[in-house]
């Protein structure tokens, strides 16, 4: 765990050492839970958002996406729930002034009692060997039938809480486990209150005075409220799908791991409308195609999984997370939801327009059933740079830091260097990226020895480095190195192009997602 942590604050810090993320106003003493994209991070964020992008719209004739305002009428939050239940039920110690979400302590509670048992099983497995089989063990230790028991009890206790919206029991179940403050490590809490995650400002200021809206916290509410001009002005026939990118805002009181959880983030939601009684069918799809298109990077078909949600909202009749194992553990980085049809019925019903959608194949009119596959672009952005964040010990004793980010993703596809400064080695590198730049993000440089500049690149994953040397100016090759297996070969300069784009394009992992 300790280790994890460890690669966690380098990854953070190689993260900014190398232009990815900054905090917010830094110069400032920075703005909590707030980030800014450097000129490698952005790059990198383009290209997640471009292959999200392109699998929804390109992959699928039937999706097409919008980009819709931030701030919206204040009565959309009123009918999507947000105004009166989009809350964290908040916690105070009064000794550290510190603030928490009581929900967490729990379930950072239940969390100790799954690492017990984890503990109790691998002690087991390094004393029993190959002989030890875990699912006996699990069901029949009484050490862990034991945590196991407890772990329920605390579970079952606290779901019956949040339901209830019950916040005295959510006290109280701190106080019955001993949960003290991290800071102060006393049990001195406050009372339990809901607290809205929305920011709202003022909107225009005129003599009948001004409007309260919302900085809206997710995009998916500015699909449904396009839905039916989508669908008449693009004569959409169901089942059809539309997709966006964009900000949302929640003020998260407990903001930490770094781009993780933050107050200012990016969304990429579609909203998919089905017939009703077709949407469990569709919830399955869509399940296993986000997936797929995850696994298409190559990061590790181990590091997913599906949560499956136990509780659901009261809208939803089927939901499901797919985690990612960050440095932290494994952690949601897309949610997968079946949200019937209560977003467009309450539209409706607030707005007093029709929303149906008439089927000219049933010949009826309904309001559309909706899937919805909702991904964080931070958290992907999070997923895959620590995936990719490798330490390697090279024959010589060194080490060195790369960046194994898939290729389409990478910020620099090909760095062009001259082997020195002089000898019309520089003219000959800028000629080659005159020449790349139409189709492929290329970086020149020349400082520093080869070795240093190689490290560079890796440090920031470029997946090519081209050198130009005595021999480029005889016969117009160049030297190709790869980035994982630091292999380099002898090609062409004409034969570049082809080379590169083949490994790096969009197209190549499209065509994974579309296999
Ligand atoms: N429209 C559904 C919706 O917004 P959600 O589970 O609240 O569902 C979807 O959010 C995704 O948005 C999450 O899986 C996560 O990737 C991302 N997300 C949510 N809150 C975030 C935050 N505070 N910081 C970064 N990403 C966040």
């Amino acid at each position: 765990m300790a280790q994890q942590e460890d690669v966690f604050k380098k990854l953070v810090s190689h993260s900014k050492e190398y232009g990815f993320v900054f905090q917010s106003s830094e110069i400032y003493d920075g703005l909590s839970a707030v980030y800014d994209y450097g000129q490698n991070g952005v790059e990198l964020k383009n290209n997640i958002k471009k292959y999200w992008w392109e699998s929804m719209t390109l992959l699928n004739e039937n999706v097409v996406g919008i980009d819709s305002a931030i701030f919206m009428h204040p009565t959309i939050w009123k009918a999507s729930g947000h105004v009166d239940a989009f809350n964290d039920p908040l916690i105070d110690n009064k000794d550290s002034k510190k603030r928490y979400r009581a929900d967490v302590l729990i379930e950072d509670q239940i969390a100790k009692f799954d690492d017990k048992i984890n503990k109790e099983v691998e002690k087991a497995a390094k004393k029993y060997g190959d002989a030890f089989d875990e699912a006996q063990y699990r069901s029949t230790n009484p050490r862990v039938l034991e945590h196991a028991a407890k772990r329920e009890e605390l579970h079952t206790r606290f779901a019956k809480a949040l339901n209830d919206n019950n916040l005295d029991d959510l006290r109280q179940i701190i106080l019955d486990y001993d949960i003290v403050c991290p800071i102060s490590g006393t049990k001195n809490w406050t009372e339990v209150r809901q607290f809205n995650l929305m920011f709202s400002t003022e909107m225009g200021s005129t003599s009948d005075g001004s409007m309260k809206v919302y900085l809206r916290p997710e995009t998916a509410q500015g699909i449904f409220v396009n839905y039916l001009n989508v669908q008449k002005t693009g004569r959409m026939k169901i089942p059809f799908g539309i997709a966006q990118i964009g900000k949302a805002f929640r003020n998260e009181i407990v903001a930490r791991q770094f781009i993780f959880r933050m107050r200012e983030f990016e969304q990429m939601e579609m909203q998919f409308f089905v017939r009703p009684g077709e949407e469990l069918e569709w919830f399955k799809k869509w399940k296993e195609t986000r997936l797929k298109w995850h696994k298409a990077l190559g990061l590790g078909d181990q590091k997913y999984r599906f949560h499956d949600h136990e509780k659901l909202a009261h809208y939803a009749n089927a939901a499901t997370d797919i985690e990612f194992e960050m440095p932290f553990g494994f952690k949601e980085v897309e949610g997968i939801h079946s949200r019937t049809n209560f977003d467009l019925s309450s539209h409706e019903k607030y707005s007093g327009k029709k929303l149906q959608y008439f089927d000219p194949e049933t010949k009826e009119s309904y309001v559309p059933y909706v899937i919805e596959t909702s991904i964080g672009v931070d958290r992907m952005f999070l997923s895959v740079l620590s995936a990719a964040y490798t330490e390697e010990v090279l024959e010589n004793g060194e080490t060195r830091v790369v960046l194994k980010l898939p290729a389409a993703l990478a910020p620099i596809k090909v760095a062009v260097m001259p082997l020195t400064k002089k000898d019309g080695f520089p003219e000959k590198a800028r000629q080659i990226i005159d020449d790349l730049k139409f189709d492929l993000k290329c970086q020149y440089d020349e400082k520093d020895s080869i070795g240093k500049r190689y490290r560079r690149q890796d440090a920031i994953g470029t997946p090519f480095c081209v050198t130009v040397d005595h021999q480029t100016l005889e016969d117009n090759t160049v030297t190709l190195r790869y980035r994982d297996t630091m292999e380099q070969e002898r090609v062409g300069i004409a034969d570049l192009k082809n080379i590169i784009c083949d490994q790096v394009s969009m197209k190549t992992l499209l065509k994974k997602v579309a296999e």
